[in-house]
C-alpha cells in the first residue's frame, strides 16, 4: 500500500525579528516529533502585499493547513476569509483579523498586557507620573489593544500619558518618534513602548540626550528584551508568550479531526526586571543546548533510517536477481 504523504503546514509570519525567530524555533522543535507533517515558514517582512502573496502561494500549492499572523487586520482579512471559505483550515495567531472567518485563533490578551504595564509604571514612577507612549504599527491589533489597556490602566492608577505616537514595531521607526517625543517632553518620567525593540530605541535616544527616565517594553525575547533589561538598557519588559509548539499541535488536531480549542488565550506572566532577567537568560541558554541535542539525535535517527532503507532495497534487488 502507498505511504501516506505527510501533511503540509504553511506558516505566514508578518515579519522577521527576535520574537518571531523564537517562535519559529519552537515550531521547528515541535515538528521534529511529528514525522506525519512538514512545515514551511515564510516571512512577509512587514509588507501586507508580500503576506498576501505568501498565503496565496500556500493555497496555490495545495498546503493542507495555513497558519498566519496578519500584519495589518484590514489588509489581511480578505485573504484569510478566502482561505477559510475555500475549505482549507486556517489558524490565525498573535495579531487578529476583522471578524472570525478562521478555523482557530491563538493569542494573548494584549489589553491585559497594557493594563499590567500601567500598573507596573505607577509602581516605578509613582502617582502623578508622566508617560510617553510609543505605539506599534497602527493597523495591527496588538498596538490598538496595548494602547487601550495602558490608557485604561493609567486612569485607574493616577498616572498620565502626556504624548503618544506610532512606530511600526521596528527599532528604526522608533528612533525619530522617540526623538520628537523627547524633544517635546524632556521632563517625562517614563517611556512605555509597545515592544522591546522600540523601547531600546527610546533608551538610545534618551542616553544621547542625557535624559534620565524609566523605560519599559513588551515581548521579553531572550536575546533582545531580556538582555536589554539585564544590561540596564531598559527597566522592564512584559513577556509576550510565543508557544509555537501549540500551533503545530492545534494544526494536527484540526487535520486529524481531533478536538481542539477554537480560540485559545495564552496565559500572561509577571514582568521581567533586573531581579529575574539573569536567571531567565541562563534558563534560555540551557534550553538552547537541549534543543541542539534533540536536533543532533533527530539527524542521527534520520540518517540511520535512510541507510537502513537503502540496504533493504539493495537486499530486495539482489533477491529479485
Ligand atoms: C514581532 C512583533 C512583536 C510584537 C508583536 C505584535 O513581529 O512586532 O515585537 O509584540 O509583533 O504582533
Amino acid at each position: 500500500c502507498r505511504k501516506k504523504e505527510p501533511y503540509r503546514i504553511g506558516i505566514s509570519q508578518c515579519s522577521q525579528d527576535g520574537w518571531r525567530m523564537k517562535m519559529n524555533d519552537e515550531i521547528n522543535r515541535e515538528i521534529m516529533f511529528h514525522p506525519e507533517a512538514t512545515v514551511e515558514i515564510r516571512s512577509a517582512d512587514n509588507s501586507n502585499e508580500r503576506q498576501i502573496a505568501d498565503i496565496r502561494y500556500f493555497m496555490d500549492n495545495g498546503f493542507d493547513i495555513i497558519i498566519a499572523a496578519p500584519n495589518e487586520a484590514d489588509a489581511i482579512t480578505p485573504i484569510i476569509k478566502e482561505v477559510y471559505e475555500s475549505g482549507t483550515p486556517v489558524i490565525v495567531f498573535d495579531r487578529k483579523i476583522n471578524g472570525d472567518t478562521y478555523t482557530a485563533f491563538q493569542g494573548v490578551d494584549n489589553t491585559e498586557i497594557g493594563k499590567s504595564a500601567a500598573h507596573y509604571a505607577r509602581h516605578l514612577i509613582g502617582e502623578g507620573g508622566k508617560v510617553i507612549e510609543i505605539c506599534g504599527l497602527k493597523g495591527s491589533t496588538p498596538a490598538i489593544e496595548r494602547h487601550e489597556g495602558f490608557h485604561r490602566g493609567a486612569t485607574a492608577e493616577g498616572i498620565s500619558v502626556v504624548a503618544s505616537a506610532s512606530g511600526d514595531w521596528t527599532y528604526e521607526s522608533a528612533v525619530p518618534v522617540a526623538d520628537s517625543l523627547l524633544t517635546a517632553h524632556p521632563d517625562a518620567d517614563m517611556v512605555y513602548a509597545h515592544n522591546d525593540r522600540m523601547a531600546i530605541a527610546a533608551s538610545d535616544v534618551a542616553r544621547r540626550r542625557g535624559l534620565k527616565m524609566k523605560i519599559i517594553g513588551i515581548d521579553a525575547a531572550p536575546e533582545i528584551g531580556i538582555k536589554a533589561v539585564a544590561d540596564s538598557v531598559i527597566d522592564a519588559t512584559f513577556l509576550y508568550p510565543t508557544e509555537g509548539y501549540r500551533l503545530i499541535r492545534t494544526a494536527l488536531a484540526i487535520l486529524e479531526g481531533k478536538p481542539y480549542e477554537r480560540v485559545s488565550t495564552l496565559p500572561l506572566s509577571s514582568p521581567v526586571d533586573i531581579t529575574n532577567a539573569d536567571i531567565l537568560l541562563l534558563q534560555n541558554g540551557s534550553l538552547n543546548e537541549e534543543t541542539e541535542k534533540i536536533r543532533l539525535l533527530k539527524s542521527q535517527v534520520d540518517d540511520f533510517w535512510s541507510r537502513h532503507s537503502a540496504q533493504t532495497s539493495l537486499f530486495y534487488a539482489a533477491v529479485a536477481i
